[in-house]
């Protein structure tokens, strides 16, 4: 198995600088997932691992070994790329003997491997087949297979889900996240897909337009992010973000707009604002971090229900405080939100203590 260590990685394309001082490890057995937004940099940095792409700055360690300039065939990694690319001409059992051939491998030890991973893929019953014989999900599993016989020290994959449909995709996940921990080796998936992220991975890099924004677990991204961008990305549905102007009132901080105002925890403290100054923040509150009631209660906001969705178990109530639309998370078990319809009045009120608030310009998190 492997570990793996980026310090102040640097790619630039056509004298533009795609990935900016990029720094993470990663542990041995780890899983690591790194998630941003389209053209955010994940598959270059992937490649600065494998040994595709050129590297500007910066040094790239496997295992302690500094490997920045080693050629490709020297890292032994398996990489399961964003379009699957399976040999359309041979069955499963010769996509899967290809890489093995070419590292020649005895005879014996090459059906071996081939008819282990098939085990463990539940793929046994297919190996003759074509990859225009197979569905969706089976022809992932053949790209996954390919990588594993290798019996790679590091897994790279690059949105291996991407084709699939929602259910398949579901099932794959955990299919994979089993595997993982099983084989224990070293890992690290790229995905735009922040739910996919905190389904797999013990470690979340977030990246924005090539810089990293946040390193953490699951639970520390969502808990705990470090600025806007990925308090934003995380969550179903997303993050309340409102622009607001805070002020100090008598040691207390407030944050206003239009449609309300709201004095914030003490656990959120613009340092050097005085009293009297006033300075524009975003708040961010979570769906679920919001209450409605039917009747006003203390610190409640009046508000219009606007659109009310079904989500299995809860529902999402889109409510508008004036023009403002903001969504709430609620849970349809109580009988009079089970019932809730448009242009009803309900009353919002915010869990203080599950406050977030950022600054305007930096879209850093004040904590
Ligand atoms: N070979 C290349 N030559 C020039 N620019 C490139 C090259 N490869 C990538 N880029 C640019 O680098 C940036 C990062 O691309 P990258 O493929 O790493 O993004 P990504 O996060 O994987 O996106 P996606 O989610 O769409 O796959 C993009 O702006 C892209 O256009
Ligand atoms: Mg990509």
């Amino acid at each position: 198995m492997a570990t793996v260590q980026l310090d102040h990685i640097r790619v630039d394309y056509d004298g533009k600088t795609v990935v900016h001082d990029v720094s993470f490890s990663v542990d041995d057995g780890e899983f690591a997932v790194l998630v941003g937004p389209s053209g955010s940099g994940k598959s270059t940095i992937l490649r600065t691992i494998t040994g595709y792409a050129p590297i500007d700055a910066g040094t790239v360690r496997i295992d302690g070994k500094d490997v920045t300039y080693a050629p490709v065939r020297e890292r032994d990694i398996a990489m399961v790329f964003q379009n699957l690319a399976l040999y359309p001409h041979l069955t499963v059992r010769q996509n899967w003997e290809f890489p093995l051939k070419a590292a020649k491998l005895p005879k014996a030890e090459q059906a071996k491997r081939v008819d282990d991973v098939a085990r463990m893929l539940e793929m046994t019953p297919y190996l003759h087949r074509y990859p225009h014989q197979l569905s969706g999900g089976q022809k992932q599993r053949v790209a996954m297979g390919r990588a594993l016989v290798r019996n790679p020290q590091l897994f790279l994959l690059d949105e291996p889900l991407g084709a699939l449909d929602a259910k398949l995709r579901v099932e794959a996940r955990s299919a994979f996240k089993t595997l993982q921990r099983d084989l224990g080796i070293t890992t690290i998936y790229v995905t735009h897909d922040q739910i996919e992220a905190q389904a797999l991975g013990t470690k979340i890099i977030v990246l924005n337009d090539g810089i990293v924004q946040q390193v953490g677990t699951p639970e520390t991204i969502y808990d705990n992010p470090s600025n806007q961008f990925v308090a934003g990305l995380f969550g179903s549905p997303p993050m309340n973000l409102f622009d607001v102007d805070v002020s100090r009132d008598q040691g207390v901080l407030i944050a206003h707009r239009a449609e309300f105002s709201i004095a914030l925890p003490p656990h959120l403290d613009i340092e050097g604002l005085g009293s009297g100054a006033s300075t524009g923040a975003v708040l961010g509150v979570r769906p679920e971090s919001l209450r409605l009631q039917a009747r006003p209660g203390e610190d409640s906001i009046a508000a219009t229900v606007f659109v009310v969705e079904p989500t299995g178990h809860q529902l999402i109530v889109d409510v508008k405080i004036q023009d403002l639309i903001v969504r709430v998370r609620a849970d349809r078990g109580e009988e009079w939100i089970a019932t809730l319809t448009p242009d009803e009045i309900v009353h919002v009120t915010f869990d203080r203590r599950r406050l977030f608030l950022f600054h305007r310009s930096s879209g850093d998190r004040v904590a």
